[in-house]
């Protein structure tokens, strides 16, 4: 295990608030800057702004140990470090591209305080060659900057920090990449040191290649819908191969969150820019645009053959349709490009109105319909806002169904799983169920008297 170091970690976001969390319970000592008040106000009272298993135990624990501080400037939390953390957003430009202002204004804001020797370590995901960029924006000789990607989800990232599958770490200087590497001792992970552009390159092929096996699985599931194939066994069939494994063969609304939509946009960014067209990245990212029209698809099917209308016909419009989950998985709090809003904005164009119950999400209040932080997200994928007028947001799964024409369920929150059959045949007007996450049985819900549609399975 390497001795303990002073660390700064600038940002307390998704990344950065478990990765200062994680470092201090390995016992080194971090210095973690939020700029935004609001969030520095809520860390400061002990509490923390985003919702991760095990983080507030984590956060509170070490920073009554005296590991764990929070200052509100890059520059402060930089001053006293041996390594500091750059976890900043690096969000997308219309044109795909990655926005780098946030890591570039942190660079600048740091270069002035770095101790002599210190290592800059770049956690955002960056465009290949950012390392060299950021080591360019700080502009100091005596200062290195190393690759060191993240490969943590939402919900369970303070796990995933504390035992990675691998820790990866990428630089000029060797010798720095492996000091880097030491932070992470403790965690018994397998080491990958390589140079720079290759660990930034990993960062954006690790995160397409799961997005590419779930585009696979969604396009296996309707696969299996044309010729009348169980989706759930095939999983089994394949998963048991232990050069495929489960993890990741989950069909369902198609793969959203903070990540892979922004990644995969991003490599096939910069592949065309480089003078690759990677064609497989395309077809992955077309074929993810795709299932939330299949979704879509199935209602309408489902709803058009349940009232018995023609084939022409739309069995969407004027319906009200129930939607249960919003997230863009269970377990976390978060709607960045979620799959299910995306879902919502298609079967609100095509006429109808939703009554959505969300766990992680509660009604403001009536006139507002839904909540703030839904209609920021809702504006920020670039749905259409008016759309909304039609939404409104309950505060149980059962006020959502009531007087509605189907079920949409759309997130796979366990409490959906335990839904009572018989109440919710009791609050719909029309019984059916279009289950885009494959989580109610379907032989429970048709002896339940439901039309249940699933995905890829009779
Ligand atoms: C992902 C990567 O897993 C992580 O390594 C990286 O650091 C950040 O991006 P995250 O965005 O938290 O993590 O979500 P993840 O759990 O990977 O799920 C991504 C999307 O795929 C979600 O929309 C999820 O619902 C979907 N998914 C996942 C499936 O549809 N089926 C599955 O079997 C697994």
């Amino acid at each position: 295990m390497g001795s303990p170091a002073r660390v700064a970690v600038i940002g307390a976001g998704h990344v950065g608030l478990p990765t200062a969390a994680t470092l201090a319970t390995m016992g080194h000592v971090v210095s973690c800057a939020e700029s935004n008040s609001e969030r520095l106000a809520i860390l400061r009272r002990g509490d923390v702004p985003i919702f991760e298993v095990g983080l507030l135990d984590a956060v509170r624990r070490e920073v009554r140990d005296g590991r764990l501080t929070f200052v509100e400037t890059a520059s402060e939390a930089a001053a006293d470090a041996e390594f500091v953390f750059m976890c900043v957003p690096t969000p997308e430009r219309p044109d795909g591209s990655a926005d780098l202002s946030f890591l570039e204004r942190a660079a600048r804001q740091v270069s002035q305080s770095l101790r002599p020797g210190a290592v800059v370590v770049n956690k955002s995901t960056v465009p290949i060659g950012s390392t060299r960029l950021v080591e360019e924006t700080i502009g100091r000789r005596d200062i290195v900057v190393v690759s060191n990607p993240e490969f943590l989800r939402e919900g369970t990232a303070v796990l995933d920090s504390l035992s990675p599958d691998r820790i990866v770490v990428g630089a000029d200087d060797q010798e720095a990449a492996a000091r880097v590497g030491a932070l992470f001792g403790a965690t018994g992970a397998p080491l990958v040191v390589t140079d720079a552009a290759t660990a930034e390159t990993i960062k954006y092929v690790a995160n397409t290649f799961l997005a590419t096996k779930l585009s696979f699985m969604n396009a296996v599931a309707a696969l299996c819908e044309a010729v009348g194939a169980d989706v759930r066994d095939v999983i089994l069939g394949l998963g048991y191969d232990r050069r495929i494994g489960f993890d990741f063969l989950r069909p369902g609304p198609g793969w959203g969150g903070s990540c892979f939509p922004k990644d995969t946009q991003a490599l096939l960014h910069i592949a065309t820019e480089a003078g690759y067209d990677f064609p497989i990245l395309r077809t992955v990212i077309e074929t993810n645009t795709d299932q939330m029209r299949r979704i879509v698809g199935k209602l309408d099917t489902a709803l058009r053959k349940h009232l018995r209308l023609s084939e022409t016909e739309n069995g969407i419009a004027g319906r009200v349709v129930a939607v249960w989950g919003l997230t863009f998985k269970a377990g976390t709090d978060d709607l960045r490009e979620s799959p299910a809003l995306r879902i919502c904005a298609q079967v609100l164009a095509a006429g109808a109105t939703i009554r959505a119950f969300e766990p992680t999400l509660t009604p403001e209040s009536a006139e507002a319909k839904v909540p703030r932080a839904l209609r920021r997200e809702w504006n920020s994928m670039g749905l259409d806002e008016s759309l909304l007028d039609g939404m409104v947001l309950t505060a149980t799964p059962s006020s959502a169904s009531q007087g509605a024409s189907a079920l949409l369920l759309l997130t796979e929150w366990d409490e959906f799983r335990r839904a009572q059959l018989g109440s919710l045949r009791a609050d719909l007007l029309e019984p059916v169920i279009v289950d885009a996450r494959n989580v109610l049985d379907p032989g429970a819900a048709r002896s339940a008297g439901f039309t249940y549609i699933g995905v890829g399975r009779p």
